[in-house]
């Protein structure tokens, strides 16, 4: 029989690419949304699959999950819904509590009563890596600088899915990803660097990079293709860890040289401003890959120039 699986934000840029991994795999997928900062367009090729369901609906609505829970029985939670943004958690932090505190605990306390086999977590390696030094990496067992609400909500939440796990006999995988790119994304936020960049470039538009004045080429950050992210959800499946697990390319790439290589690969000559730094950044965040390369049997098939020529090919075609 195949396994059912319940994808939350299964309508946005990384849970959409998940959803498609999950049907090529043979699993029957709920897919579950409220198109906050998702997109019908991004499921619609999914819609004539017998193995997928849309459901538009608030993770907050209890009942609502609740009965999707009793008449779907997940065997497999994998839950993307969240509020994304560093900058909205420090403006709002009310409202990152209620969706990234309060939906999950909503998923996990309708598994009470309707038990799974495993939960896929998704976390963030970028928002909780220590203060790095000299060449190191970020570690999974690294103390977090949790300097955003938005660090500290995605840190509680690995702590409550742990809790629950044991509680309720579950198995669970936590995902940390670095920084995600590639079809679907969406310009917003400190993640969507790379369209942000990809579309001012291509509109011939100025762009706006906040540095440190020690770091003149921007925050670093590790990015990380999304269909090798989808794989990785695939994996953590099949095979639930109970533990943390970064996924990342491993190399740390300053915002500056990612400008440049998106000019290079886009073939133009476009200008870009440099500003302040922004409150709640991480200054430095390269992630390593060890443990999801031993565990998981995971690691990065494309690189960043690979990951954007995609892009630019999809683009060309007016996928995107
Ligand atoms: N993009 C990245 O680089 C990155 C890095 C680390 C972690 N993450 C995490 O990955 C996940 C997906 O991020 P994304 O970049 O695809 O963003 P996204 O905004 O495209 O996806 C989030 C989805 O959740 C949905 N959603 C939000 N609140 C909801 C609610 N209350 N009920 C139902 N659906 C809701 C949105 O409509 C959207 O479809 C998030 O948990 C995010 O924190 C992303």
């Amino acid at each position: 029989m195949k396994k059912r699986v319940l994808v939350t934000g299964g309508a946005g840029f990384i849970g959409s690419h998940v959803c498609e991994t999950y049907i090529a795999d043979g699993y029957d997928v709920l897919c579950v949304d409220n198109l906050s900062s998702g997109k019908r367009t991004n499921i619609s090729h999914l819609l004539d699959s017998e193995q997928f369901q849309f459901v538009e609906e608030d993770i907050n609505h209890h009942e609502a999950m609740a009965a999707l829970f009793a008449s779907f029985q997940p065997a497999i939670v994998n839950h993307h819904a969240a509020q994304k943004s560093v900058v909205t958690s420090l403006e709002d932090p009310l409202h990152d509590v209620d969706i990234n505190i309060k939906g999950l605990l909503v998923l996990l306390d309708c598994i009470k009563n309707n038990p799974i086999e495993a939960f896929v977590y998704v976390s963030s390696g970028g928002a909780l890596s220590k203060v790095i030094e000299g060449q190191e990496k970020s570690s999974e067992e690294d103390v977090p600088q949790l300097i955003s609400p938005y660090a500290i909500t995605k840190y509680a939440g690995e702590k409550y899915l742990a809790i629950y796990a044991k509680a309720y006999g579950f198995d669970y995988t936590v995902l940390r990803y670095a920084n995600v790119f590639g079809p679907r994304q969406i310009p917003d936020g400190e993640c969507g660097v790379v369209p942000i960049f990809v579309n001012n470039i291509v509109a011939n538009q100025t762009s706006v990079l906040m540095t440190y004045p020690d770091m003149p080429r921007g925050c670093t950050r590790d990015y990380v293709y999304v269909k090798d992210v989808a794989e990785a959800n695939r994996l953590a499946s099949i095979q639930p860890l109970n533990t943390v697990v970064n996924i990342g390319s491993g190399e740390e790439i300053a915002i500056l040289d990612i400008y440049d290589t998106i000019l290079a690969i886009f073939e133009k000559e476009v200008s870009i401003q440099i500003t302040g730094p922004r409150a709640g950044d991480v200054k430095r965040s390269v992630l390593s890959n060890a443990r999801a390369k031993a565990c998981l049997g995971w690691q990065p098939q494309v690189s960043l120039e690979a990951g954007l020529l995609a892009l630019k090919k999809e683009m060309t075609l007016g996928v995107v």
